[in-house]
Order: C-alpha cells, then sequence, then structure tokens
C-alpha cells in the first residue's frame, strides 16, 4: 500500500485507476474554470495565527450539524455518478461516513438507489433532491427517502439547468460508459476499474430509471435529464418541497445574503455557500469569499455549511473560523473512493481529520467549536469590494 499522506496523493492514483471520462468530469468546472480555481486558491490567500504555550490537551473535532452529533464537522457532498468512480460507489463512501461519524449525502443522480444505500448502511443518511418539474415523482422521492430512514434532505438550488462543463460533451460522458474507439481505448488500460465493475448490477441512474415516467431504460436518460428540471422554480414552491417533506431540510448552493434571507424565511434548518464546486455559474466568487457576508448577514439565524475548494484539515479550519457551523468535501473523498474504494474515502476523512486536529492545536485551540475569526489573519479586501449595482 502506498504511503498516503495528503489528499494530493489520492488524487494521484485516482487518475490512474478510473476511466479518463469519469476523472475528468469530477476534475472539472465550468466555462474558463475560473470559480473552480479559485474555490482552492482563495483558502491559501488566508493565512492562520500562531499560538504558543497554551494547553493543546485533551483536543475535541466533534460537533454538530443540525442537531446530528459528528465527529468532525465534515460531510460528505452530494456527488452525482459516485457509483461511477468505483463500483458500487455510493454504498461504500456511505459505509466510510457512517463508521467515521460523519453525514453522507446521497445525490439525485447516484448509481446506487436510495433503496441500496439503505440497504447496506445502519445509520441514516442524508438524501439531496434536485428540483424537478413532476410533482409526483418529487413527491415519491420524499417518500422513498422517508422509507429509507433519511434524517434530512438537502435541495439544491443551483442547477435548473447545467453550466456547461467542456470536457463532458467532448468525453461523450455517459452511465454506463459507451463504447465508442475512443473511450475503449481508455477504458482497456483500467483493468482494475473494468473488473469491478463488471461485478456489479449496479451501473445506471439507480434513483430514476424504472421510477421516472417514460425513462425504463438507461438510453432514453439524458432527453428526460434536459427537460425534467424545473426551469421555473421559485421560493413559494422551495416552501413547497419543505412541507411535503415534513422533516429538516438544508439549501445547497446559496452564494448572496439576500437569497440567504430568503431561505430563512422558507423554513430552511440550514444552508449550505456552496457554487457546485465551480460546476455552475463560472466567474461566481469562490464559497469561501462569499462565506463572511452571509454569515454576516443570517450566522445567528440559522446554521451555515459551506462547500466547495476543500482539500485540507486546514480548508476546514478555515471555513469554520470565518463562521461556518459546518463543511462538506466533493472531490476529495471522491480521489479516495475512485483510488482505494471504501478505505479510499476513509483515508481522505483521516487526513482531513488529523490536519485539522493538529492545526488546530498549534492555533493555540482544543475545540473545533471554539475556532473563530481571531484565528485567521484575513487579507484586507478579501471579501472583495464591490461597486453595487
Ligand atoms: C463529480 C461531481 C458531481 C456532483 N454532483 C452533484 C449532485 O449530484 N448534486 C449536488 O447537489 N451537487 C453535486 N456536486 C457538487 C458537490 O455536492 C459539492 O458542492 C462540490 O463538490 C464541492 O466542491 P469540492 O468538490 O471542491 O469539494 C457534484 C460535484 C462533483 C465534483
Amino acid at each position: 500500500m502506498p504511503v498516503i499522506t495528503e489528499i494530493a496523493d489520492l488524487k494521484r492514483i485516482y487518475k490512474r485507476r478510473v476511466p479518463k471520462m469519469f476523472y475528468d468530469y469530477a476534475e472539472s468546472g465550468s466555462y474558463t474554470e475560473q470559480t473552480f480555481r479559485a474555490n482552492t486558491e482563495d483558502f491559501a490567500k488566508i493565512l492562520l495565527k500562531q499560538k504558543v504555550a497554551v494547553d493543546m490537551s485533551g483536543r475535541s473535532t466533534e460537533s454538530t450539524m443540525i442537531g446530528e452529533k459528528v465527529s468532525m464537522p465534515v460531510g460528505l457532498a452530494p456527488v452525482g455518478l459516485t457509483g461511477m468512480q468505483s463500483a458500487d460507489g455510493e454504498i461504500k463512501a456511505a459505509r466510510a461516513a457512517e463508521k467515521f461519524g460523519v453525514p453522507f449525502t446521497l445525490s439525485t443522480m447516484s448509481i446506487c438507489s436510495i433503496e441500496d444505500v439503505a440497504a447496506h448502511t445502519t445509520k441514516p443518511f442524508w438524501f439531496q433532491v434536485y428540483t424537478l418539474k413532476d410533482e409526483d415523482f418529487m413527491r415519491r422521492l420524499f417518500e422513498r427517502a422517508r422509507a429509507a430512514n433519511c434524517s434530512a434532505i438537502v435541495i439544491t438550488v443551483d442547477l435548473q439547468l447545467l453550466g456547461q462543463r467542456h470536457k463532458d460533451l467532448k468525453n461523450g460522458l455517459s452511465a454506463p460508459p459507451k463504447f465508442t474507439l475512443k473511450s475503449m481505448a481508455n477504458l482497456a488500460t483500467k483493468v482494475g476499474w473494468g473488473l469491478e465493475m463488471l461485478g456489479t448490477k449496479r451501473r445506471f441512474f439507480g434513483n430514476i430509471v424504472g421510477h421516472a415516467k417514460g425513462v425504463t431504460d438507461p438510453s432514453s436518460l439524458s432527453s428526460w435529464t434536459a427537460e425534467a428540471f424545473d426551469l421555473t422554480l421559485d421560493w413559494k414552491r422551495i416552501a413547497r418541497f419543505k412541507e411535503m417533506w415534513g422533516g429538516k431540510v438544508i439549501l445547497k448552493g446559496i452564494m448572496d445574503a439576500e437569497d440567504a434571507k430568503m431561505a430563512l424565511s422558507v423554513g430552511a434548518d440550514a444552508i449550505v455557500v456552496s457554487n457546485h464546486g465551480g460546476r455552475q455559474l463560472d466567474g461566481a466568487l469562490s464559497s469561501i469569499r462569499a462565506l463572511p457576508r452571509i454569515v454576516d448577514a443570517v450566522g445567528d439565524k440559522v446554521e451555515i455549511h459551506m462547500d466547495s475548494g476543500i482539500r485540507s484539515g486546514q480548508d476546514v479550519l478555515k471555513a469554520l473560523a470565518l463562521g461556518a457551523k459546518a463543511t462538506y468535501v466533493g472531490r476529495s473523498f471522491v480521489y479516495g473512493l475512485g483510488a482505494m474504494g471504501e478505505a479510499g474515502v476513509t483515508k481522505s476523512l483521516e487526513v482531513i481529520r488529523k490536519e485539522l486536529d493538529i492545526t488546530m492545536a498549534l492555533c493555540g485551540e482544543r475545540d473545533v467549536k471554539a475556532l473563530g475569526r481571531h484565528n485567521l489573519l484575513i487579507p484586507k479586501g478579501f471579501e472583495g469590494d464591490w461597486q453595487d449595482g
């Protein structure tokens, strides 16, 4: 087993193991990828304040997310097609998260279905929904999530249409992959991945094929997806979803203080400051830069989570110190999953927790909940000095 000390190690192995089409799917932002890059680069601009001669024994990274205990405030973000990064990928990631004591969020666009993941885990997980036109389908999704004992839904509000990712179009991304000359040449070099994939039946969008009207076979799925998302979505419909679900709701994809206030008004239990990992509005602020204004606007009224760009425990610490109650990782766990399956997801979480713990200590803190802006050196103008309008 190679020595893995940081998330970048997992990424290198992941790149070797997984077909290019799926590596590119994860490792892309939309259009010029400016926001995708800014998400990670802006974390590096925030510095940490070193403190010495303070008691650093008995440290704790434990916290809560929407009232649920977590071993560290880092959930697994919903990631579509996770089951194409590694066979039965959602089940593997959910199991790793459960054992580690952090939330797993299953994407609507997962390969393993809600029922599949429920059957292979013992604790409640969270289910992410995209806002689709078909009210019946939405209702059934909620019913299925309820039957599977999901303890929260995450409504993603920043994707009613897709920010274009050039590579996906050029690669002809599909699940399962189509056998073109180009994809065959690459797939032929990914033997371990291929053998595992041959060993599972889960190769289609498990929550949709056979559940959505008119999608009985996977080849009709792409036309369904293009038409299924609700372009007319508004806050009223989001409030209706909250009512329909009747449980805890997290709204994901908020980047603006006024939108955060609207999220509050429709009764969100938490919001996720997120630009979808730079995959939607290219040219948007990085999430870490958008965070402080939202914390200032609604931080005392609703739980604020953030994602996009987290590749280390230091990044987690910076987001928490800037006022997020919790964070999520997307790509960081996908690298681990693609590299080494369930053990790789566990490894990615271990790496992040260790970095968070040690960094906390060197900042003179013992409790993750006590982190604050006092731990940071934030460049002047970090949030931006933008003209109104
Ligand atoms: C490959 C990939 C697929 C994703 N699929 C979904 C999805 O199905 N639903 C969703 O709400 N967000 C999705 N996201 C966004 C993630 O939930 C999360 O916001 C993002 O990955 C955070 O950025 P990070 O990857 O830099 O951590 C996806 C992200 C990636 C990288």
